[in-house]
């Protein structure tokens, strides 16, 4: 088999081995045609299928007995040899050269074979969402990073992705900020005004405190900051320039962390609420002609059918405050409108902490009463557990306040550093450098991912950085020793030949590679990045294992070359799926 690039899908032998099924109890028993053939890889063969014990009430027979049918039905190309075991289970074996077959093909392929099954669908995925003025902190870590990972995998396979920064710009601490920016012309606060390593958002968020202290103790600074959002909102130019600055600013603090963390959000991916003022009196318009929103002591309001809150009363979106403002709930009506009319989205995310939910739940049921959120369209809140301290609570600096995020991916690169280095004395400085950075981010971001996504999670430097366990840095390392083995075999292009039988560890291991295109499909449909980090570090674990068992550079052709195969498959799909989690491979370490 030879090596022809080729961008099409190489079925997974999953899929194949399910439709031997499938078609095998279509031909035994026509009327369960279509029945799910429940295939699965298995320890006691490549494949189980569950098909027999789950449908042999519908067939009016025993599991084993039906078991027994399909296996004479199943005499196959695909099929090497089937076997009944159990009450029914079905234990399937493939033909070694079909195997082979998958590794070649997969090699040949730019993405790995690897299918796109959400070609067809536009998904909105909003994610990472900071306040303007305020710090990045702990808490905007997870949405960023784990909204990356599903922009990149949705992204992978098929669907057109649009990434959206709901930034919060907007609301009435801007007047109070903008006042007391006024009023104290002394105040540094711009990016180049500062001492290196100062942020201009981290001179924003002291300003912004001493403003609301001053808010807090003197009724007329309150008044005149009152009077500043009125300014805002009815446009008054300097106000407004002003408030684009503060904006601006912040910008570009989030630029540093997210060009730092390497995610895919560009400047065109930012649109604040504010972005939402003008379409907020039709949305309100619109529900109120509607009878969704009602008038409730003075106030705007949605009730919902579905929730009720403490006393039983039933939960509510606030879409026009008693004073005539609006929030958070308004614009998220007028954003998820905007997002099904305009952007047309087939599908919208929202990755939030996990304390949103009830919220992203009455948005979707009001949009479904308002007719925009359509049976057609899928619209999940994608909730995330909290970051934890060493002490098991929410994570917080020793002096209890909040953790910045810079400052916590530097911790994170000095630590990768030192570890490196021990691993790794001679390397010079500036690569070392890359690769701690490389290395250091990678261990938070494959720490945030590897864990059930609604889990709260322990932030553990020591841990995340170690190159033994589940990590980031073990993966990283793992793929920098296939590449040392490549490299040491002069990184030939390399031919399969199929008739070669399959040894125990190669098999495991070529079995795993097939599963990457399932995996990722899984990813894609539970929105869970933990599915691939586990896969990645079983796929690890199985190289391990096969290059322990199977010597590679001094074996005789043409085994040589077909474990050559095995082992750049391995670095290649190592590669590609620590890049859907946001992850580099470097080429050492
Ligand atoms: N800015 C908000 C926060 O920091 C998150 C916004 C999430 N997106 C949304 N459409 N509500 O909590």
């Amino acid at each position: 088999m030879s090596h022809r690039e080729s961008n099409h899908e190489v079925r997974p032998l999953l899929g194949q081995v399910a439709d031997s099924v499938s078609q095998a109890i279509a031909h035994a028993y026509p009327e369960l045609a279509g029945a799910d053939p429940l295939v699965r890889r298995s320890e006691h063969a490549d494949f189980q299928s569950n098909a027999a014990l789950a449908l042999a009430k519908r067939a009016r027979t025993k599991p084993a007995e039906l078991a027994q049918a399909l296996t004479s039905a199943m005499a196959g190309e695909r099929v090497e040899r089937v076997e009944v075991s159990g009450p029914g289970f079905l234990n399937i074996t493939v033909p070694d050269q079909l195997i082979w077959g998958q590794v070649a093909a997969r090699l040949a392929s730019p993405r790995l074979g690897v299918g796109t099954p959400t070609a067809a669908q536009r998904i909105v995925i909003d994610y990472s969402a900071p306040n303007i003025a305020k710090e990045m902190h702990v808490g905007h870590l997870r949405t960023t990073i784990i909204g990356d990972s599903l922009a990149r995998v949705l992204g992978f396979l098929g669907a057109e992705v649009i990434r959206q920064n709901h930034l919060g710009d907007w609301g009435t601490q801007f007047g109070m900020l903008i006042q007391y920016l006024d009023e104290h012309p002394d105040a540094t606060w711009h990016h180049d005004e500062l001492a290196a390593g100062t942020s201009a958002v981290s001179a924003l968020d002291e300003l912004y405190r001493a403003a609301r202290a001053a808010f807090d103790a003197d009724p007329d600074f309150a008044e005149r900051s009152r009077n500043r959002v009125v300014a805002l909102q009815a446009g008054d130019p300097d106000t407004v320039a002003r408030w684009k600055e503060i904006v601006a600013e912040s910008e570009k603090a989030f630029r540093d962390i997210y060009d730092r963390l390497g995610v895919l959000l560009t400047p065109e991916d930012s649109v604040g609420e504010s972005f939402y003022n003008p379409m907020l009196a039709d949305v309100i318009d619109e529900l109120t002609k509607a009878g969704i929103a009602v008038e409730s002591e003075g106030a705007l309001v949605i009730f919902s059918d579905e929730v009720t809150g403490p006393e039983g009363k039933p939960a509510l979106l606030m879409v026009r405050k008693r004073d005539g403002g609006y929030g958070y709930d308004t614009t998220d009506l007028a954003t998820i409108r905007y997002r099904i009319h305009d952007l047309k989205a087939d599908r919208l995310l929202y990755v939030t902490d996990s304390r949103q939910a009830l919220h992203f739940q009455l948005i979707f049921e009001a949009a479904r009463r308002a007719g925009w959120l359509t049976d057609d369209i899928d619209a999940a809140h994608v909730p995330y557990g909290t970051v934890l301290g060493p002490d098991g609570r929410p994570f917080k600096t020793r002096s209890g306040g909040t953790v910045r995020l810079m400052d916590l991916l530097d911790d994170a690169v000095n630590r990768a550093r030192e570890v490196v280095r021990e691993k790794n004395p001679d390397l010079p400085r500036e690569e070392l450098d890359r690769i701690a950075e490389q290395a250091g981010i990678g261990a938070v971001k494959y720490a945030d991912l590897s864990t059930s996504r609604i889990k709260d999670y322990v932030f553990d430097v020591d841990r995340m950085v170690s190159f033994t366990g589940n990590t980031g840095v073990y993966l990283q390392y793992a793929h920098t020793r296939i590449r040392s083995i490549l490299r040491k075999a002069g990184d030939p292009d390399v031919t399969v030949d199929p008739s070669i039988a399959l040894h125990p560890a190669e098999r495991a291991l070529a079995l795993e590679l097939d599963d990457f295109g399932p995996t990722l499909a899984a990813v894609a449909e539970t929105l869970e990045p933990h599915k691939l980090c586990g896969y990645l570090y079983d796929l690890a674990r199985d190289f391990t294992t096969f290059y322990e068992a199977c010597p590679v550079l001094n074996a005789e052709e043409p085994v040589r070359s077909n474990r050559l195969a095995l082992c750049r498959l391995t670095a290649h799909t190592l590669r590609q799926g620590l890049g859907l989690l946001g992850i580099s491979a470097p080429e050492r370490m």
